[in-house]
């Protein structure tokens, strides 16, 4: 089994390989084709959180693709009814892999523990790796000379991540590693992704060019890729009035932008919370990919499947 609790799991040439294939496949959907690379195939959506666009992008992604989906909510009773060993065996039965958003990491480490099926992260408190994978798809494609996912065009820029060292934080400064894109967090003083996290990335990939900082301004003075997301993710509900005071110097707005070159674009993973941690101004504004960034959601994880479930295709078909 493979499994993709973090982008730890995946070597650099597989994130390659990824990348390339969600290119190929949004190439096709362009010309109006839709392989059914995975018919036959079923996957299941295990959330015990909210999500539009992680939900509605994987199963809209897998229908394209000739596969199947089935959105399991709280009835199936995820670690309430039975073991976690029973639980993920009997998934094994019937799925082809399974798709995770959970309140804990380490209860998606469990499903994947048995070998049972394939696990992939839709988000957990730790990590979000397929939000990743969407975002430098994006980045690929701006900075590209057609529009299209370009990997050559990745290294060297910098991606300046202005608020909370959260679980996309963390994915991001991963695949940055990974891809050797520079990588700065602007946050708050104790808001830092913890050090582990980031001394990992660095034995990993030791060309690693990663920051934390606490000036938003100066971090973003040459940015490629000006990226935010809420303040307060899900599970923090607690502490949201601590955050608003906290993180008000961290705001993605107009003043921000203008310290920044006029080619960065902005990112956001969504939801967003428009007059906190970004401007309605900015989201809308010209240098804005974020409708971009979430369409990639859906080409990016065709990808990741297609590259998990059919690898075979993946060799005859994709130029990587
Ligand atoms: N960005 C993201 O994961 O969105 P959802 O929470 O709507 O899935
Ligand atoms: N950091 C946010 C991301 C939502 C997609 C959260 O975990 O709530």
């Amino acid at each position: 089994m493979r499994h993709l609790l973090t982008l730890f799991d995946l070597y650099a040439d597989d994130v390659r390989t990824i990348l390339g294939t969600s290119r190929h496949l949004k190439q096709l959907l362009q010309q109006g084709q839709r392989p059914s690379v995975l018919a036959g195939h079923t996957m299941g959506l295990l959330f015990e959180k909210p999500s539009l666009r992680t939900r509605v992008s994987f199963e809209a992604g897998m229908n394209q693709l000739g596969g199947g989906s089935l959105f399991l909510g709280d009835d199936v009773g995820w670690g309430k009814r039975e073991s976690p060993a029973d639980f993920t065996r009997v998934l094994g039965q019937f799925l082809d892999v399974v798709i995770c958003r959970a309140k804990s990491h380490q209860k998606v480490t469990e499903l994947a523990r048995y070998n049972a099926v394939h696990v992939i992260n839709g988000l957990t408190d730790l990590s979000h790796p397929c939000q990743a994978l969407a975002d430098i798809l994006t980045v690929g494609e701006v900075f590209s000379s057609d529009g299209m996912f370009d990997v050559n065009v990745l290294p060297g820029r910098h991606l300046v991540f202005v608020g909370d060292g959260n679980n996309v934080a963390r994915s991001l400064a991963l695949i940055s590693g990974i891809l050797e894109i520079r990588f700065t967090l602007a946050c708050p003083p104790g808001y830092e992704i913890d050090q582990p996290w980031m001394d990992r990335i660095q034995q990993t990939y030791p060309h690693a060019q990663l920051a934390q900082v606490h000036d938003p301004v100066e971090a973003v003075r040459d940015a490629d890729v000006i990226y935010t997301d809420v303040w307060t993710s899900m599970g923090q509900e607690a502490e949201q009035a601590e955050r608003r005071k906290v993180f008000a110097p961290y705001q993605v707005n107009a003043a921000l932008l203008a310290a920044a070159p006029p080619r960065a674009c902005v990112l956001h993973c969504l939801p967003a919370v428009r007059g906190e941690e970004i401007t309605a101004e900015v989201i809308d504004g010209t240098q804005s990919r974020i409708i971009q960034q979430a369409g990639n959601r859906m080409h990016s994880q065709k990808g990741l499947l297609t590259w998990l479930l059919a690898p075979e295709w993946v060799q005859q078909n994709v130029r990587t």
